[in-house]
């Protein structure tokens, strides 16, 4: 079979900026609006996305934006999704550096058979520090810490989902055998952040276990997201940049004894598309216009761990932050300022620059196809994350007018090919690890025992 697109649609109620919630077409109360996200989460579906994403933090401020101020938990809204769509995948935002890991696993297991196992889990650590005063932690964790933390985290929510071997549930009434006790495994965790012993109260999905997103940039980011990530999302402004590391981080994959096939990398797009160019220029001048420069300020302060900008002079140069973005999303606020630098651009000029719409997905139908298509076939991209430039707006005109484009090229699936988010991106059902070990060790289960994992006796 050809290689297929991957997509996946963000939804973001009101939208991601500041002003998006103002435009004609939005529903100002999106964001918590269930029948809104049923309707979007259809149309996705109608259309063959992959999947739904709920993007998520865990701290605002007056200076959040709207969607952000008032919206969804990510598992909740997806599992009402479930409910009403059948094969698009499911995937949630969830903070490692503020969940407990069994929480998390038993949370996803559920999502993912309530779905008919559609799930997926995008691995975040939390870039702002103010999230630690909600959770009765003197500090934010450093950025090498929470990396170190999620991956333990991770390893410990792939340890208990695997709890349940797959035949290990017999629901036998004539023998009065519920479950066979040698399948049942407890985990016995000890590390440096979880004590965990398990088992997990929640077996195995369809699909085996929900599919791992992350999106790292950082140096630590990019080892995290290549050595256990089965889709990463990244941003790029220009083909070049996403070449840069759709390369860096498939070597980083195989480098880590992985397929890079199997692991798909789907920049961040907006796309904005017009029946004819002029109408595309004016829907790109409306989006525009949607972000004022105080408005502009509050996306630039995101990256650098929200820092309230409105005291610096607008037209001077940009100032001089120091450390302030080294410990909140290091690889963008880095960016930001080398930007800034090799420009020599003032605060207005890199505000507007960061916060503008992005040109690179705007213009007619066959001009936002022919983009899609050169990203994907050029090592760009395996696929796209895709947020709505105008909020109730960009996806239907994306499904109306480049779906079929795509189609017809061959690129976008015609249907899904499985009933499971992992069958749907080709990816195996993972082995249960116990069941392998029982399968690799025919004396039984003294390796199990080796390495610290004990079968459950009672
Ligand atoms: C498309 C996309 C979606 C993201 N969604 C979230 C999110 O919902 N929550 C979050 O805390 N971080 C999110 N991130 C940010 C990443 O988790 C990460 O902090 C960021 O890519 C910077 O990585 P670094 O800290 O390794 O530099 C997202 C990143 C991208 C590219």
């Amino acid at each position: 079979m050809t290689r297929q697109l991957r997509f996946g649609f963000v939804l973001h109620g009101v939208g991601a900026g500041w002003g998006d919630w103002r435009h004609a077409a939005a529903v100002a109360d999106a964001s918590v609006n269930f029948g809104f996200y049923r309707e979007q989460a259809q149309l996705a579906e109608q259309a063959k996305f992959d999947f739904l994403f709920v993007a998520d933090s865990v701290h605002i401020t007056e200076r959040s934006s709207p969607h952000y101020l008032n919206r969804f938990e990510p598992l909740t809204i997806l599992s009402a999704l479930a409910a009403v769509t059948s094969r698009i995948g499911l995937v949630a935002t969830v903070t490692a550096s503020y969940s407990e890991p069994f929480t998390v696993a038993r949370q996803f297991a559920s999502l993912d058979h309530i779905s008919g196992g559609r799930a997926g889990w995008n691995v975040v650590t939390s870039w702002l520090d103010g999230s630690a005063r909600n959770y009765g932690r003197p500090e934010h964790y450093a950025h090498d810490v929470r990396y170190r933390l999620a991956a333990e985290h991770l390893d410990v929510v792939q340890g208990l989902w695997d709890s349940w071997e797959d035949d290990a549930l017999l629901r036998d009434k004539a023998t009065g055998r519920f479950f066979d006790k040698d399948k049942l495994h407890r985990l016995d965790h000890q590390g440096e952040f979880f004590s965990v012993e398990g088992p997990l109260n929640i077996a195995r999905s369809r699909q085996g276990q929900p599919v791992i997103f992350q999106a790292g940039a950082s140096e630590d980011g990019k080892a995290f997201a290549a050595g256990r990530a089965d889709a990463i999302f990244f941003h790029a402004d220009t083909l070049e940049d996403a070449q840069r590391y759709y390369r860096d981080v498939k070597a980083r994959v195989a480098a880590a004894g992985r397929d890079p096939a199997q692991v798909s990398l789907l920049p961040g797009i907006r796309p904005i598309v017009g029946r004819t160019a002029e109408e595309a220029e004016q829907k790109y001048q409306l989006a525009a216009s949607l972000v004022p420069i105080e408005n502009a300020l509050a996306a630039l302060a995101r990256p650098f761990n929200d820092h309230d900008f409105s005291g610096y002079p607008l037209d001077e140069p940009f100032p001089d932050l120091g450390d302030i973005g080294r410990n909140s999303q290091q690889s963008s606020s880095n960016h930001i300022k080398q930007v800034a630098r090799d420009k020599g651009w003032t605060l207005r000029q890199v505000a507007q620059w960061h916060a503008a719409p992005k040109r690179t997905f705007v213009g007619t139908a066959e001009q936002v196809a022919d983009e899609i298509q050169r990203w994907f076939e050029s090592e760009g991209a395996d696929g796209f994350n895709f947020f709505e430039a105008l909020p109730n707006t960009s996806l239907k005109d994306f499904v109306e007018l480049v779906v079929p484009l795509l189609q017809a090229r061959g690129i976008w699936r015609a249907d899904y090919d499985a009933s499971t988010f992992r069958g749907n991106l080709g990816l195996p059902v993972p082995e249960n690890r116990h069941t392998r070990r029982r399968r690799e060790n025919t004396t039984g289960f003294t390796e199990v025992e080796k390495e610290g994992e004990t079968e459950v006796t009672t």
